[in-house]
């Protein structure tokens, strides 16, 4: 297993979407169950700051509905319960929802079985913010990818604009600091550098460049065993 983890606009997604197809193996994105159970919070109408009663009907949603990720040549795409919410779960508001609902430890409660579940069958590239540190403590190699906030800020906003998702750099500068200070600061598995990751710059270098290093990384430490889906020789 390879985990990669970092704060939101490091690249990760690519990277661990390149990486996997490169390798052959399977991208597990863990951010998307977080940002399902979030849709799925703003769907049941239920707002932040969250008290005890809405902390139990979110873990009853994380584990009430069905989240499945599904291999797709464009990445992944996101099931609730067979429903395509790979579009949904990616507007500005569902993402903040997602920050807020991963901070609650019931949820991550629900979602870290699955996802430990998922790296036993399959192997593969997972993503996330606690992989290395909480997640998939033994994988063969740990990253933490990161890049200054203002380089981070600029390619979320164009990642936005693509999608035709109107904003401007000031908003999602001001929204990434909040997020950031969210996911660094709670108690329940905050973002930090697990112990033994390797910390990753790609302010000055775009994703390919990023995956060369790392596969050259995983060919030094001989963990040519991720070339095949677990279970094959
Ligand atoms: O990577 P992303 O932006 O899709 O993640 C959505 C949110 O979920 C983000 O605020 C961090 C949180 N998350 C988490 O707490 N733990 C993970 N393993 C993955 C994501």
């Amino acid at each position: 297993m390879v985990a990669i983890d970092g704060p939101a606009g490091a690249g990760k997604s690519t990277v661990a979407r390149m990486l996997a197809a490169r390798l052959g193996v399977p991208y597990i994105d863990t951010g998307a169950m977080y940002r399902a159970v979030g849709l799925l919070t703003m769907r049941a109408g239920i707002e932040p700051p969250f008290d005890e009663e809405d902390e139990a009907r979110l873990e009853a949603l994380a584990r009430e509905h069905q989240i499945e990720l599904v291999p797709d040549p464009a990445g992944v795409r996101v099931l609730v319960d067979g429903e395509d919410v790979s579009e949904a779960i990616r507007s500005p508001e569902a993402a903040a929802m997602a920050s807020e609902v991963s901070a609650v430890p019931a949820v991550r409660r629900a979602l870290v079985p699955l996802q430990r579940a998922m790296a036993t069958a399959s192997g593969g590239v997972m993503e996330g913010r606690d992989i290395g540190s909480v997640v998939l403590p033994d994988a063969d190699l740990k990253v933490f990818l990161t890049a200054t906030p203002s380089v981070r800020a600029m390619r979320r906003y164009e990642d936005l604009q693509r999608r035709g998702i109107e904003t401007t750099l000031e908003t999602v500068r001001e929204e990434q600091a909040r997020r950031d200070l969210r996911d660094t600061t709670r108690r329940d598995s905050p973002l930090m550098v697990a112990p033994g990751a390797w910390v990753l710059d790609s302010s000055d270098i775009g994703p390919e460049a990023v995956v060369d290093r790392i596969v050259a990384r995983l060919e030094e430490i001989g963990a040519g065993r991720l070339t095949f889906p677990m279970g094959e020789p």
